[in-house]
């Protein structure tokens, strides 16, 4: 094969990136997309803040504008993110506990209504444990007014919207096995054990020097698939250059082939000239949209 889209799927995966919209009238950015990927998340577009920015009042115009290119294109969409304390919408951590739990709920019924049928996985709750040894739950509204049960609710509220979306959990620095990604486990092993809707795990898997792949990488979603659920790669970039950046990104799709239940991996991004890490260079098509080491790399390993 020789796009990444078509090596991905001739080893029953997908191969994705995170799209923003406005960069959907830039002839090289859509030719590289539609030419390379056969999945997209948008990057910002289906954010509290974007979709939900004064309570009730609901804009997708961004979002749709991805879904409908996606969808022509016969591209996977992943659904980012329903619950999440970043990107929030100031008038949310201002209501009561009471009000959130309504909220919440809300929220995510009408984006999972707006786009039902659409979305082959949504992120329902992303990053919702701390950093660090602790195991324990990253402090939000959500967190800090309902209590631990704040995802096990988000994840009923999810299935009983649309039946038909695979429902994932999603988080970083939980790729490779430490103490965040063990406190991960813990969850969707006791959702698993008590019936809780969950079917997914995604893998942020942000890399620099500081969080290098990690070498228990591949036995760590191994761990997570023998749960029960899917695992995917939902956001990765890395950063450095040449023939080691090359080398670590072939080491993540290994991984990934590796794992049965690794469904798909995705690109924070399409170009260095867009991505999130302003100061590097941690993608696959360099900022002229040329093909760099890592991308033949990846393409060498499908
Ligand atoms: C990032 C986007 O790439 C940026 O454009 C935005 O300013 C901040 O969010 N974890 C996530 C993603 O789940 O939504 C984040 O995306 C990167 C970290």
């Amino acid at each position: 094969a020789t796009t990444l889209g078509s090596a991905a799927a001739g080893k029953g995966r997908y191969f994705g990136t995170a799209v923003a919209a406005s960069h959907l009238g830039e002839a090289a950015y859509v030719n590289t997309l539609d030419t390379e990927f056969n999945a997209v998340t948008p990057e910002n577009e289906m954010k509290w803040d974007a979709t939900e920015p004064t309570r009730g009042s609901f804009s997708f115009g961004a979002a749709d504008q991805i879904v409908s290119h996606a969808q022509g294109k016969s591209m996977k969409i992943r659904g980012h993110t329903l619950v999440w304390h970043s990107q929030l919408p100031g008038w949310v951590s201002g209501l009561s506990a009471t009000d959130l739990r309504t909220a919440m709920n809300n929220h995510i019924t009408q984006l999972m209504t707006h786009y039902k049928g659409k979305i082959y996985a949504w992120d329902v709750v992303n990053e919702a444990f701390q950093d660090g040894g602790s195991g324990a739950r990253r402090s939000s509204p959500f967190q800090d007014k309902l209590g631990n049960g704040f995802i096990e609710e988000a994840f009923r509220t999810a299935r009983a919207t649309d039946p038909d979306a695979k429902l994932c959990y999603n988080d970083y620095n939980t790729d490779g096995i430490n103490a965040k990604s063990n406190a991960v486990y813990a969850m969707v092993k006791d959702f698993k054990a008590r019936g809780v809707p969950i079917d997914c795990v995604g893998f942020q898997s942000h890399f620099n020097s500081a969080s290098p792949v990690p070498s228990d990488y591949q036995a760590n979603l191994q761990r997570f698939a023998d749960l029960g659920v899917d695992v995917q790669i939902t956001e990765l970039d890395i950063e450095g250059s040449g023939s080691t950046q090359a080398t670590n990104y072939a080491n993540v799709v290994k991984a990934c082939l590796a794992v049965t239940r690794c469904t798909g991996l995705t690109v924070w991004g399409i170009t260095d000239k867009y991505s999130w890490r302003s100061s590097g260079t941690p993608l696959l098509f360099d900022s002229d949209y040329g093909k760099k080491p890592a991308y033949y790399s990846v393409l060498n390993e499908l």
